[in-house]
Parts: structure tokens; C-alpha cells; sequence
């Protein structure tokens, strides 16, 4: 870049941050990298570094770099012109079956082949998790506990595991008795327990707008109906709307994942938390939560479970370490509160008992104190590659678009513009090699056609970059 050097400040210092934003936009400076030093770029670019400094300030309040201390500017984000965020819809408050049987089956199968870019499924990519650590920790354990290690481990699961669980909770203010913590084959059985120990066919469930598709599909099997409750894309459930369904019908249970919730990565306010905690004690129903992204927060700390706010022992909380450790171990657990006898009654009904071995091998690896330290990483990760893939976006999809901007998770909900239809985009980038999710599977009233969703749970490349741009291609304008 050629910078004038006889302008005014103001005007140089503009040039600064335009060069500074082109390197952005090309991918030359990724987010998350560091940005140019104030000296290198003042001596590369041929003005003072209180210019420099001027341009990275206005570049930190438009979002774009950000400080962290001692160790210089850092590219955080797009510029102000990234797509909005989606608009927050009006859903239909009416209990409904969930009818999705053979779509589900022909989306999964098609998507679940190694040779396509993989951004669909919401799955943390194998390299950015510690596969040797775990496995190291898993070796050591069934060393130690070799004859444990192929014995069954009825329910609640492996004591040790449940201490160190109920240890964590109580690291972020919710006080948790290992008592109650009954160990899972994932968050998905958690979910099952959950809903088995409190809802019978027929019963009314309220869930997001647009919500996990498991869930939906859950409460298809169990023959149970759904209420979809207004979702804020940024603030997730709404209360009012919540008060207003819990006023109007029967519900037995609210399920919401109140943290980075799956698609929209919206994240709870606490009031929220605090008010949606008191509307299911005041109408005496059950609220299941499920918690398996709270770990993954770009900045501050950790935010609470709904839990925090439960006074009423109305709240029961699922999760896992599929998002953080290992989907494959399928260890996953529930905080039963005062539900546990009947989930316990259904876990041994149903299963038995949870593999022993992934159970060791976890809770060896948690003993390891290796597990924060691979969260700090991970979650650095997954906030630069969903700012990464925000600005692919940005940068390829037609004009019209919108895009969430989440505080944590790694799914990115995307609207289209009018005219598009997620299946057909489904189906056009699968035949380009690409998988998506289409947004049609996360409502039961199969709204959101113009919806997809992207999972950023691969690191950036260049073959994740040309997908996105493909993607941009299949999109009409
Ligand atoms: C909100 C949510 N809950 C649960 C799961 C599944 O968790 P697990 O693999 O532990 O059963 C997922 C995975 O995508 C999810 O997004």
C-alpha cells in the first residue's frame, strides 16, 4: 500500500485502518492472529505510530482488533458491515406431533461421509481435541482399575467421576451433590432420562424456536406433542412468551439450552434465567435444561446453568464432554435434582449401565488436571474459527444475508435471502462435496426454509474457505 504521506491525520490514519481491514478481508490476517506491531507497521507504512495507534483504536471500537494485555493488538472480528443478525420471528403457539422420521434419515446419511467438508454436523474436529492426553489418561486407568475397568458400573455411574463433576459446578457457583449426578451414555440419554422420569405420551413439552433437532426427534419417539416458545437469536428463550404459553396450556416441561444454544448460539441473561426459574416453580412444572456448550464462552466467565437459580428443585440439568473432550466416549450426565430416584429407575431400566472404561479414563484425565487447560485452547479455537467463518461469510454470500454472532459454541445460524430454500441448498452443496444442516430440521412446524446452519468446529483452511465461497455461488441473491 502506497500511504500519503502529506495528508492530515485524520486522513492517514483512515488509510492505516483500510489497509489494515484489506488484509482482513483477503484472509492474509485471520482472527485470532496477531496484527501488525505499532512500530513495524508505522516503519512499513511510513507514518508516525501515534497514526498507527490512532487507526488500531478506531479499529478496536469498530470490533475488528482487540488488546490483549502485554502482548500487542489481535484481530478479532469483521467490520462493522458484517451481515445483521437474524431477525427474532414470531412462532405459533400450538402444541404440535413432531413429524420427521425419513428426513432425518436421509440428511444423516448423506452428510455422515469423510470425503465431504464437514459443515454440517456440530461436531468439534479430532485435531482440536486431546486424543493423546485422553488416551494416555485412559491407559493409566485401566491399569489402575483393571478388573473395574471391564466390570459393569451400575447406576449413578462412577463415584469418582460424579465427585469430580459436582467439584466443577461448585468452580462457577452451583452448589451440586455428587448425589445427584447420574452418569450418562451422553447428553442425549440425559435428555431421554429426563424426559422419560417426567412427561408420558401425549404431554405438551416447550421448547426453543428453532431448537436441537435430537430433541425434537425425541419427543417425536415418546409420542409427546411441542410448543415452540419465541427465541430471541441473541438472548434465546423469551420469558414473556414462556409466561404466556405456561398461562394458556398444559405443559409438563420446558427444555431450553440456556448457554451457546444449537443453532442460534444465543446465550440466556441471567434475569432471564432468574425469571424462567421462577415461572416453572410458579406453574409447577419441570424445567430440563441442557448445559453442553456452557464451557465453551469466548470471553469473561463461564455463565451459569439455569440450575444457579433454582430454588424450587424444579430444574433438572443435562451435558456432556462430546463438545469438549470426546463424543465418541459417550459420557455424558444429568443433575437429577429432585428427580433422581425416577431417573435412576429409568437408567437402570433402560441401559443398565454406562461403558465403565471411557467413564476411568475421563475421570483420570480430569484427575490430570490437563482439562483447563485444553478448555482455554478450545475455546480460543472455536472463537476465532466462528469469526473466521463470519467473515467468509460476509465476504461470499449474497447481499440480504444474515448471520448470528455468538458469544460461545461453535454453530453459526444463517438466514438467506428470500427466494432460497435450505433443502435445495442442502442438496446442491452436497453435490458440490459440502455438507450443511438445513434449517427446516429444527422445527417442528418445519419453518425456517431459509435457514442453514454452519458448524465451525473444523479449523480454517483453505478447503473450508473455497466451500464457503461455492456455498455463496449455490445461494441466489
Ligand atoms: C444442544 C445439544 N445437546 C446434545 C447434543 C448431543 O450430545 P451427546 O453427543 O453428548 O449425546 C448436541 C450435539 O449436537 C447438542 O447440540
Amino acid at each position: 500500500m502506497t500511504v500519503s504521506t502529506g495528508g492530515e491525520q485524520g486522513f492517514l490514519y483512515d488509510q492505516v485502518s483500510r489497509h489494515v481491514l484489506g488484509l482482513i478481508e483477503q484472509g492474509t490476517l485471520r482472527p485470532g492472529e496477531r496484527a501488525p506491531s505499532l512500530r513495524g507497521l508505522s516503519r512499513q507504512l511510513k507514518v508516525s505510530i501515534s497514526t498507527v495507534k490512532q487507526a488500531y483504536g478506531s479499529l478496536e471500537e469498530r470490533g475488528v482488533l482487540k488488546v490483549r494485555p502485554q502482548s500487542g493488538f489481535y484481530v478479532s472480528g469483521l467490520p462493522q458491515q458484517a451481515p445483521p443478525v437474524p431477525r427474532r420471528h414470531a412462532v405459533c403457539c400450538k402444541p404440535r406431533k413432531v413429524r420427521f422420521g425419513e428426513l432425518f434419515e436421509e440428511i444423516f446419511l448423506l452428510a455422515n461421509n469423510p470425503e465431504i467438508v464437514p459443515l454440517g454436523a456440530a461436531v468439534p474436529s479430532p485435531d482440536l481435541l486431546p486424543g493423546k492426553g485422553l488416551l494416555r489418561a485412559t491407559r493409566r486407568a485401566a491399569g489402575l482399575h483393571a478388573e473395574a475397568a471391564i466390570d459393569y458400573c451400575f447406576p449413578p455411574g462412577l463415584p469418582a467421576l460424579r465427585r469430580q463433576i459436582a467439584r466443577r459446578y461448585a468452580e462457577f457457583g452451583v452448589s451440586v451433590s455428587p448425589d445427584e449426578v447420574v452418569i450418562t451414555s451422553g447428553a442425549t440419554e440425559g435428555l431421554t432420562l429426563a424426559l422419560q422420569a417426567v412427561a408420558r405420551r401425549g404431554d405438551v413439552i416447550a421448547v426453543e424456536s428453532p431448537t436441537y433437532f435430537s430433541v425434537l426427534r425425541l419427543i417425536e419417539r415418546m409420542g409427546l406433542l411441542a410448543v415452540e416458545i419465541d427465541t430471541d437469536p441473541e438472548t434465546g428463550m423469551d420469558p414473556e412468551a414462556l409466561e404466556m404459553a405456561l398461562e394458556t396450556m398444559d405443559i409438563r416441561a420446558v427444555l431450553t439450552v440456556p448457554n451457546f444454544n444449537n443453532p442460534l448460539g444465543a446465550l440466556m441473561p441471567v434475569a432471564h434465567k432468574q425469571r424462567i426459574a421462577q415461572l416453572v416453580a410458579e406453574h409447577g412444572v419441570t424445567l430440563i435444561e441442557d448445559d453442553i456448550y456452557g464451557d465453551l464462552y469466548f470471553e469473561g466467565e463461564r455463565p451459569p446453568p439455569i440450575r444457579r437459580f433454582d430454588e424450587a428443585g424444579r430444574v433438572i440439568t443435562c451435558s456432556s464432554f462430546s463438545k469438549t473432550l470426546a463424543p465418541g466416549y459417550r459420557v455424558g450426565w444429568v443433575l437429577a435434582g429432585s428427580r433422581v430416584d425416577d431417573v435412576l429407575e429409568w437408567k437402570q431400566a433402560t441401559t443398565s449401565a454406562t461403558a465403565s472404561l471411557p467413564q476411568l479414563g475421563v475421570s483420570e484425565y480430569l484427575r490430570s488436571g490437563e482439562y483447563d487447560r485444553h478448555l482455554r485452547r478450545l475455546r480460543q479455537a472455536f472463537r476465532d474459527q466462528v469469526e473466521h467463518m463470519r467473515l467468509l461469510v460476509a465476504r461470499h454470500f449474497p447481499p440480504g444475508t444474515r448471520i448470528t454472532q455468538p458469544a460461545g459454541g461453535f454453530v453459526l445460524w444463517v438466514e438467506m435471502p428470500r427466494g432460497n430454500d435450505c433443502l435445495e441448498v442442502f442438496h446442491n452443496a452436497l453435490e458440490a462435496g459440502i455438507s450443511i444442516t438445513p434449517g427446516i430440521l429444527f422445527s417442528a412446524t418445519r419453518r425456517y426454509r431459509n435457514c442453514i446452519r454452519i458448524s465451525c468446529g473444523h479449523a480454517s483452511s483453505d478447503e473450508i474457505e473455497a466451500a464457503v465461497e461455492k456455498l455463496g455461488q449455490i445461494l441466489s441473491g
